[in-house]
């Protein structure tokens, strides 16, 4: 997140110094120099200069760029960066033609939301446990604000960031937080999607509790 497009701004009762401290204490995790950091950090630093001509967000297939929009060269590598995020969860994608054939077919989820779908043109949205943002890039379709995944594993962290910095959608944003965080983030959100995370707490409950006070008064 560049200080120009962060998301903070928008939300004016959110709790900014918590925030910021956090994130500040996971961007000195995220650049650390261990192994399991660094396995993910440099494959996205090696490519995230690459950009995507086109987008294609409203199919089944979140499609980022096209296969001419790079050299051949740098498709081979974008495909080895791709490799080292197996496995991939949630998709499916093709990213500079490439394509990812995910563990879920997550379209099938959000062919299920769609009829209940209010409108997200314009609004603030949390997407919770967004893995590595395949319903973020779905929502992007649809012109939101702004959404912000919550995704405490850097895996996902790393993924997302390689597949938008090709995608260059500069209302999407992710925090390396947990439901937990949900918190620091009173009155803040239009719509809260919470999809898939309920069932891995011990107190679902207590989450709820978390969750609840984050959207905004409008909408409860
Ligand atoms: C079963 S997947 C669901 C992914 C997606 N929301 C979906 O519905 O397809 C659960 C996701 O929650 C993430 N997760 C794990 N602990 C979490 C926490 N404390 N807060 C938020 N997300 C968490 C996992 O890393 C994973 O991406």
């Amino acid at each position: 997140m560049t200080a120009e497009n962060d998301y903070i701004e928008l939300l004016p009762a959110a709790r900014r110094d918590a925030i910021l401290a956090l994130r500040k204490e996971n961007s000195r995790k995220l650049h650390s120099r261990k192994k399991g950091f660094l396995a993910y950090r440099l494959p996205y630093e090696s490519v995230r200069h690459l950009r995507a001509a086109s987008l294609d967000l409203a199919g089944d297939v979140v499609r980022i760029g096209s296969a001419s929009d790079i050299t051949a060269a740098e498709q081979q590598q974008v495909l080895q960066v791709l490799r080292g995020f197996m496995p991939w969860r949630k998709g499916p994608f093709q990213v500079f033609g490439i394509d990812i054939d995910a563990e879920w077919r997550s379209n099938r989820k959000w062919d299920r939301l769609l009829p209940v779908l209010p409108d997200i043109r314009d609004k603030v949205i949390a997407d919770i446990g967004c893995n590595n943002g395949y319903y973020m890039f779905r929502m992007a379709h649809y012109q939101p604000r702004a959404v912000i995944g919550f995704e405490p594993y850097h895996h996902h962290y790393f993924t997302f960031r390689t597949l938008n910095s090709f995608a260059g959608l500069t209302a999407l944003h992710l925090e390396l937080l947990g439901v937990e965080h949900l918190t620091l983030y009173p009155d803040c959100f239009d719509v809260v999607f919470l999809m898939g995370v309920i069932y891995h707490r011990i107190s679902p409950v207590e989450m709820l509790k978390d969750v609840w006070p984050s959207m905004s008064h409008e909408q409860c």
